[in-house]
């Protein structure tokens, strides 16, 4: 275990209330938002795409580090340079997804077990030595009539921890996500009730499986009522919810929590990532940031539209983004900020 070298690196993906880029979308998920907005799915363009973000003048200002996909991981600029040194250049650090997706989960219609773990030992030590430093992996539980079953809570709750202790032994810092999907019609209180029990299986198969707390990082939902549902929760509710569920599973000794905004939108992840650090940062044990996919980056993907001419503006609107996110890590976003026009920066 290269117990120094996790918390040095936790350490640098907390420091100055900055937080992370999630632009770790596989092939498939990529291709497909691209196809909504009408952008090639090629190759070529998800090379160009993932340039303009790493990029972007300032992202380090706000952004600490970022989770790559291993077609990302090996590609480069248009001028050579790979995107993995464009990063460390730039003070940001490399990460990587390693699980391999969400698969149906057999003799449980509905539920998924993230797969992953075979050759995983092999793949950690050649994205180390690529320069990552800290890998990712999602588990995915949804809330349904019945589900998520204890069978699905306790097969991702394994896997995630497995993964874990592999990442720890060749130094990468594992971002442990078990994400509670907010698809569904559940109510907020489902969500925390969920939300716990998954947080609390994941805790005992990490503690079983010698996970070293302080080298994780924690990737959860945020406590929201299903969008389907129609009840509207002001962002105290959910910082509320959020915080409350987190403190009854969570241990303290637990660096840092990055959220995942999960299909907020952009303004809503970051007012409820806002909410919790304004009225809970000086209660909580543990530092509050983004790790961000679709709230950093969908406004970006929609200007840009695969345009070259809009690369300029598109990097402002991340940076924008970025900017507004780094604010609520502090609890100093004002929905105010949002009028600061993207070209003004
Ligand atoms: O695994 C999901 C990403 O890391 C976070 O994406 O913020 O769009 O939910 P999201």
């Amino acid at each position: 275990m290269h117990k120094q070298i996790l918390i040095a690196t936790v350490t640098k993906l907390f420091e100055n209330n900055k937080g992370l880029l999630a632009m770790d979308e596989s092939i498939v998920t990529c291709n497909k938002r691209f196809a909504k907005l009408g952008i090639p799915q090629t190759v070529e363009m998800r090379r160009k795409y993932r340039e303009l973000l790493i990029t972007t003048p300032g992202l380090n200002e706000s952004i600490s580090g970022a989770i790559l996909f291993d077609e990302t991981s090996r590609q480069q600029k248009a001028d050579g340079t790979p995107f993995i040194k464009i990063l460390i250049d730039a003070g940001i650090v490399p990460g990587i997804k390693v699980d391999i997706g969400a698969k149906p989960l057999a003799g449980f219609p509905g539920e998924k077990v993230t797969e992953g773990l075979d050759g995983l030992r092999k793949r950690l030590v050649e994205y180390q030595e690529m320069g990552a430093r800290f890998a990712k992996w999602r588990a995915v539980l949804t809330i349904g009539d019945g589900i998520p079953s204890s069978a699905c809570i306790e097969a991702n709750a394994h896997s995630l921890a497995r993964y874990a202790a592999l990442c720890q032994e060749v130094g990468l810092v594992p971002i442990v996500e078990p994400e509670v999907m907010m698809l569904g019609d559940h109510s907020l209180a489902q969500c925390r009730q969920v939300t716990s029990d998954v947080l609390n299986h994941v805790f005992a198969q990490l503690h079983q499986q010698k996970v070293l707390l302080e080298g994780i990082i924690l990737k959860p939902n945020m406590v929201i009522s299903g969008s389907e549902n129609k009840k509207h929760h002001s962002i105290e509710e959910v910082a509320e919810a959020t915080i409350n569920c987190l403190l009854e599973s969570v241990p303290a000794n637990v660096p840092g929590i990055a959220f995942l905004s999960g299909g907020q939108s952009a303004e809503e992840a970051t007012a409820n990532l806002n909410a919790m650090n304004r009225l809970y940062k000086s209660k909580v044990p543990w530092k509050l940031t983004f790790s961000f996919g679709r709230a950093l980056q969908q406004p970006t993907l929609e200007i840009w539209k695969g345009d070259d001419a809009t690369v300029v503006t598109a990097q402002k609107a991340l940076y924008h983004r970025a900017k507004c996110n780094a604010a609520a890590t502090r609890g100093e976003y004002d929905v105010s900020m949002e009028n600061d026009s993207i070209t003004n920066h």
